[in-house]
């Protein structure tokens, strides 16, 4: 006990040497929030490492899933990014354009553990499929503070200002407290918290029950079938750590909340240019530069200036991936962040576009006008405007 007492003193004074010899080190991809506490450090690290752990059937895996870790979809360029998977969503839209879904729910999963008897299949009555790219979680910590009223404060569902952009914050139930909030994560900003988030995506991406989805699903799969594919257990898959107390989903809430925004790239009179252009021309309506962060007692998160380039809206820019999901439509996506962009692709929800300029032109419906500003701009203005998403 002492040697383990006297070892994580000397490794926490190491880290204190360490903090006290480069305070001034530039912050990388995956690195935790600048000014957090030694305790906050320790529970990013535990985090992190619940983050990449790889599970298996004995732990609680599937028997429907994913992914085997969060990491495993998100970890490019370091872990908390995205990857190049896409998951996949169906469901079926009738004659009156209403949508329905088929076995209770759109995702269908991908993998499922041997032997296999509980792989879920698309069912025949599909006639919609959608892919999705997973979504990076740097900074997520600051998007989660800002308060719902900042995001509210900034819908125009009717359009009265007439610029053609109509954005509707998402009004969700919380899975966390039961409350109404205004989701923020997820292409259909289907969850307003990052422990809602790690509840949801812990089942479903992974299969691994826990307090807040408590039920294993495979779509399709009927329940004496699901049950014999589960190897029996006692209670929740994912249990309480015996020394920490902690859960699963409070790690990866930690890991993720204390995760810092990743660095921007280098600016030049170039990108300033192309700043310029992407306000003028009307990017920055739905793409807003700056959102703030409420109060809070912890000052890491007091009122700071988030630079997301998001207003955290639902908008349908023509793009939507037609399955009804929480509070969006068929046609509705959450106006991602920006921030971060020159390290992912391809882009847009289901990776369709390969190319930042191919992104931009996809961008119809409310966007119409924007877009066609973007096209009709000088070749030299286009340059100018890549440059500066290029340095996000
Ligand atoms: C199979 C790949 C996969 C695995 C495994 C996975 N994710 Fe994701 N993640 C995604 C995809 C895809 C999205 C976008 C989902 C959507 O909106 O439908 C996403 C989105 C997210 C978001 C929303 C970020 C934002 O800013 O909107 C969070 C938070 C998140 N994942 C956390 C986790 C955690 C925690 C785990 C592990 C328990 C995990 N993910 C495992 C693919 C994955
Ligand atoms: C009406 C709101 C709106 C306007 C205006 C708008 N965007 Fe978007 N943007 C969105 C939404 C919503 C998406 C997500 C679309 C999807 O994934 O299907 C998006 C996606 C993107 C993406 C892809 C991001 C990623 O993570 O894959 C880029 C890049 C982008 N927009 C840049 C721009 C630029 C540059 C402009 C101005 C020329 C612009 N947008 C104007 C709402 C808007």
């Amino acid at each position: 006990m002492t040697r383990v007492l006297a070892a994580s003193t000397f490794a926490f004074l190491g880290v204190l040497l360490l903090c006290a010899q480069f305070p001034r080190r530039e912050v990388l991809p995956g690195d935790p929030l600048r000014g957090i506490t030694a305790l906050e450090f320790e529970l990013f690290r535990m985090g992190l490492e619940d983050f990449t752990e790889v599970e298996t059937a004995e732990d609680g895996l599937g028997p429907a899933f994913n992914g085997t870790s969060c990491a495993v979809c998100h970890s490019v360029p370091a872990i908390g990014g995205m990857s190049s998977i896409t998951e996949l969503r169906a469901g079926h839209v009738d004659e009156q354009g209403k949508f329905r879904e088929l076995n209770g729910g759109t995702l269908f999963h991908l993998f499922s553990i041997p032997d296999h008897r509980c792989q879920v299949q698309i069912p025949a009555e599909a006639n919609v499929v959608a892919r999705r790219l997973p979504i990076p979680v740097f900074g997520a910590g600051l998007v989660e503070a800002i308060p719902d009223e900042v995001i509210a404060a900034l819908e125009d569902p009717d359009d009265r200002d007439g610029d053609g952009i109509s954005g509707r914050a998402a009004w969700i139930t919380d899975a966390v407290t039961g409350r109404a909030r205004v989701g923020r994560f997820g292409w259909k900003s289907q969850h307003a918290t990052l422990l809602a988030f790690s509840g949801d995506a812990y089942r479903n991406e992974m299969g691994i029950t826990n307090d807040l989805f408590p039920d294993e699903v495979a779509l399709g799969i009927e329940p004496e079938l699901l049950a014999l594919c589960s190897p029996p257990r006692r209670g929740l898959e994912d249990v309480r750590d015996r020394r920490t107390g902690l859960r699963g989903i409070d790690n990866f809430e930690n890991f993720m909340r204390l995760l810092a925004p990743a660095p921007r790239g280098p600016a030049n009179d170039l990108t300033h240019e192309g700043e310029r252009l992407f306000r003028s021309i009307g990017c920055a309506t739905c793409h807003v530069p700056t959102l703030q962060t409420g109060r809070s007692a912890n000052s890491v998160f007091d009122r700071k200036a988030v630079d997301l380039y998001s207003d955290l809206l639902l908008h349908d820019v023509g793009t939507g991936d037609g399955i009804e999901q929480a509070s969006a439509g068929m046609n509705e996506i959450r106006t991602p962040a920006l921030w971060g962009l020159r390290l992912r692709r391809p882009f847009l929800h289901d990776g369709s576009a390969a190319t930042i300029d191919e992104a931009i032109r996809r961008h119809r419906g409310e966007a119409t006008a924007v877009t066609e500003r973007y096209s009709s701009s000088s070749e030299e203005q286009r340059h100018a405007l890549l440059a500066f998403l290029r340095s996000l």
